[in-house]
């Protein structure tokens, strides 16, 4: 039977998110905001409570946006929020997050063991008919299928950072995603306001097999000297009218995230020149120089 995305009796499927980071809070923020319920997994209570305060702030800024001709009270705003924030659960438990849950996604660090880990351990507590997803960037798909009971409901949500802000989410399919479940992805993604695209189980899809050649070369050309990084962000914002500096995005979406999605396309594409090592990505990493998130990458913040 074909399921669907969108409302069931006035009623939303459970989303469970695992991975309470920039990823995991954004696509649950996006998820509430559409209506849906979601239970999110973190490991700590603390950083799940940070990503509620987040979402909560995020939301009270868009309610303030969208009634902008009709300025209301910071307590109006906080009771819309607060209301929305109702279908948002958070868990350091798996299990009580999988339990019930019509579709899983997995946003957690960008490393095979512990998707891998989470997957057999989702698997255990959710219902047998529940959507598995990954939101790899760089990872195969077909590297996780060995753990994945049903591979016809096993797909990849490739979301973009900030989540609720860019449009876009790859839709992941391998060949033994069924064509229901991709339907129902595309679906659930226009549910969320979001632009999806198809892609297949290659390398880093279509946006990452493109943009990280792109951000690499912008650290080499820093490293070899040829330009300043003030003057390559602005070359490139200006000369291409992208919205930030290849170095600035760097630090935006994170050295060690880069570093690790680096080491990912040199394994899966050996040879490749394009996917070496680069010493001072290495470097700023080893000193825990991650860019925004730590204050301090190739710019301080
Ligand atoms: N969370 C929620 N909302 C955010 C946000 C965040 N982290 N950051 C910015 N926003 C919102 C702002 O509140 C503002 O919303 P409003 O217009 O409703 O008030 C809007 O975004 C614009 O923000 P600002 O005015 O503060 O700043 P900018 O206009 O400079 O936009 C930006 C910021 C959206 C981050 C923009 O610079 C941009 O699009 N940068 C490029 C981002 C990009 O390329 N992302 C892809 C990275 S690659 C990736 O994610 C793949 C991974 O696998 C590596």
């Amino acid at each position: 039977m074909v399921r669907s995305a969108s409302a069931e009796e006035n009623h939303k499927p459970l989303i469970a998110i695992f991975g309470a980071g920039m990823m995991g809070s954004g696509i649950a923020q996006v998820c509430i905001q559409a209506g849906y319920s979601v239970n999110l997994y973190g490991r700590s209570e603390k950083k799940l409570l940070e990503a509620r305060e987040t979402i909560k702030k995020n939301l009270i800024r868009i309610a303030g946006k969208k009634k902008a001709d009709v300025p209301m009270e910071p307590e109006t705003l906080e009771q819309i929020a607060q209301l929305q924030l109702q279908l948002l659960q958070i868990h350091t438990d798996i299990a009580s997050a999988a339990e019930n849950a019509s579709m899983a996604i997995e946003a957690v660090a960008e490393n095979l063991e512990l998707k891998l880990d989470i997957f057999q351990t989702i698997q255990k507590d959710c219902p047998e008919n529940c959507i598995l997803i990954t939101n790899t960037s760089s990872l195969k798909l077909s590297q996780m299928l060995p753990v994945i009971k049903n591979p016809a409901l096993f797909a990849g949500l490739h979301f973009f950072s900030p989540v609720p802000v860019m449009k876009l989410v790859e839709v992941v399919s391998t060949e033994q995603t069924s064509e229901d479940t991709t339907q129902y992805l595309f679906e659930f993604c226009n549910e969320i306001k979001k632009l999806p695209v198809a892609a297949k189980d290659t390398p880093g899809f279509i946006v990452n097999r493109l943009l990280i050649p792109y951000l690499m070369d912008s650290i080499r050309m820093l490293e070899r000297g040829d330009a300043a990084k003030e003057d390559i962000d602005t070359a490139m914002r200006f000369g291409t009218s992208y919205p930030m500096g290849p170095i600035e995005l760097c630090d935006y979406v994170g050295l060690d995230v880069l570093q690790s999605t680096l080491k990912i396309f040199r394994e899966t594409i050996p040879g490749d020149a394009r996917f070496a090592a680069i010493p001072l990505l290495d470097k700023l990493v080893s000193e825990g120089k991650l860019g925004r998130k730590t204050k301090q990458g190739f710019y301080s913040y």
